[in-house]
């Protein structure tokens, strides 16, 4: 049965349908007004929020959200913004809250969010010259800053803003993969089966889920293992690159990380670097998580030689404080984005290629947000030098926290603290636990400081063992909110010992 105007509840006079729904100049007024009133709506919830999270479970929200009849609006924004407040608001996950530690997720600079309503209103699209005029420019500012942070030669290095680091680091893989393909022989599928790449075990998932997505498989991707620190093992590199050229196969590209998810290792740049070079593969920085060394006036050197990359990624909506998205892939010969360039005579023809900045030559999105304003207002308004200093500050925490552990019989740190992310184990060494129980207790108390909403903390697991983990990206948060953390977990962690005994016993 076709659905009738009627029973959508669209109104049906074109007057009607119209007024005051799309913005323009004529529905400025109402615009600002509803703006005013989200913007208020926002503050009073950022002010009220008392816990990183209400706790709630997927169950309970699906009730809320799948009670909603899309098909009947409400017809004016503050009854939306009410419902929001129900389904959303209420319950979302706060990460500037000082007890949010889970994930790699910052609190966010206050200009980066005022420039989102630049973004959003202008609706800019940063394809093509023609569909963003300055804001192409600006990107490609900010891209010019990035290089010269990373230390690559500004007449010859590009980049791009993605999405995010998944994004960043499938176009670098792309990139590698057709310039690998090009210096070879061969019918395709021939020459895409001997292709692998090269990545250390603590590595991000995108790489591997880049070699999915290229059609060379997950079995592409060679994990390397890591020393005690988790980072890659050169060596071990080294053994695997020898062995895998004399049984036929092409190394396409090494992917080291700046600032692994769990650990924040840094696997070592400068042997890997030789080892590319040696084998003639690609050579990979995903510094999402550790690109914001690059402004730190402390610790820039622990990203000393990436410069030797063929292509960094950069997730600015990581450590530099920005809101999600913002990343960049940035290629030290700006030439090899050629590999990934279609042109289209209805957007970006090849004949206006010389005169005409068009983001899209180098991009694997076409229409695309303006999301570089974010950073540039960031920078213009408070500067780099704050948000490294903002980074720097979450680094020190790290320090201090991992002191703080290792103060605690009950915890024991993995690995040392390597930029912001701590990974323990907590343990009671006569509670008797065999692995499948010690790994239980660890998810429970995650959760029930998520139920309760004390803190949000992450878990992981390292050699089949699951372990807690604490990921900090909030200057602001004080070594008071971490020790009431820790205090929890081993609260929370001795009273489920205690129900389990009580349990065994009943
Ligand atoms: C090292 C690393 N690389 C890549 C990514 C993926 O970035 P995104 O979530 O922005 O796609 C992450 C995410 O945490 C990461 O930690």
């Amino acid at each position: 049965m076709g659905t009738s105007l009627e029973t959508l509840h669209i109104p049906q006079s074109e007057s009607q349908l119209f007024d005051n729904s799309l913005l323009c100049s004529d529905t400025l007024d109402h615009y600002e007004a509803e703006a005013r009133e989200a913007l208020l709506r926002v503050t009073d919830q950022l002010a009220a929020v008392e816990s990183p999270t209400t706790g709630p479970s997927p169950h309970d929200l699906q009730k809320l959200v799948s009670g909603i009849d899309l098909d009947a609006p409400l017809g004016n924004h503050a009854d939306s913004f009410d419902e929001l407040k129900k389904i959303y608001l209420r319950d979302a996950v706060y990460f500037h809250h000082p007890k949010y530690a889970a994930h790699l997720n910052c609190p966010v600079a206050i200009p980066a969010v005022a420039a989102e309503a630049f973004v959003t209103s202008l609706n800019t699209s940063m394809d093509t010259f023609d569909q963003s005029a300055g804001a192409t420019l600006i990107e490609r500012r900010l891209i010019d800053w990035t290089t010269r942070l990373i230390g690559y030669s500004a007449n010859t290095a590009d980049g791009i803003f993605t999405s995010g680091g998944t994004q960043s680091n499938l176009q670098a893989m792309l990139i590698a993969r057709n310039i690998a393909v090009s210096k070879m022989t061969g019918s395709l599928p021939q020459r895409l089966q001997n292709l692998r790449i090269y990545t250390s075990q603590d590595a991000h998932f995108s790489i591997s889920n880049a070699a999915m997505m290229m059609g060379l498989g997950h079995e592409a991707v060679i994990a390397i293992g890591t020393d005690a620190w988790h980072r890659m093992d050169a060596d071990a590199l080294r053994t695997q690159l020898t062995n895998d050229l004399q049984a036929g196969l092409l190394p396409m590209a090494i992917s080291a990380t700046a600032g692994t998810t769990d650990f924040g290792s840094i696997d070592p740049l400068a042997p890997i670097a030789a080892l590319a070079k040696e084998t003639g593969a690609w050579f990979h920085v995903d510094a999402a998580y550790g690109g914001g060394l690059l402004l730190s006036a402390v610790h820039r050197q622990r990203l000393d030689n990436i410069e030797l990359a063929d292509s960094v990624t950069v997730d600015f909506h990581k450590s530099f404080f920005q809101p999600i998205g913002s990343s960049a892939l940035l290629l030290k010969d700006a030439h090899s984005f050629e590999s990934i360039t279609h042109y289209a005579e209805y957007l970006n023809p090849r004949s206006q290629a010389q005169q005409t900045p068009n983001q899209v030559d180098k991009s694997l999105q076409t229409t695309r947000r303006f999301d570089a304003l974010k950073l540039w207002v960031t920078l213009r308004t408070l500067g780099a030098q704050r948000l490294g200093a903002m980074f720097d500050q979450v680094l020190k925490l790290a320090e201090s926290l991992e002191a703080e552990i290792s103060l605690r019989q009950q915890l024991t740190l993995e690995a040392p603290v390597q930029l912001s992310t701590l990974v323990f184990r907590f343990t009671v060494p006569n509670a008797q636990l065999n692995q499948a129980e010690h790994n239980e207790l660890t998810n429970q108390i995650r959760h029930r400081l998520y139920q309760t909403g004390e803190a949000m903390i992450a878990a992981t697991t390292v050699r089949g063992e699951r372990m807690l983990k604490l990921t900090l990206l909030n200057p602001n948060t004080t070594m008071k909110d971490l020790t009431e953390i820790l205090d929890a977990i081993c609260r929370v962690g001795n009273d489920l010992l205690f129900e389990r005994t009580e349990g065994a016993r009943a």
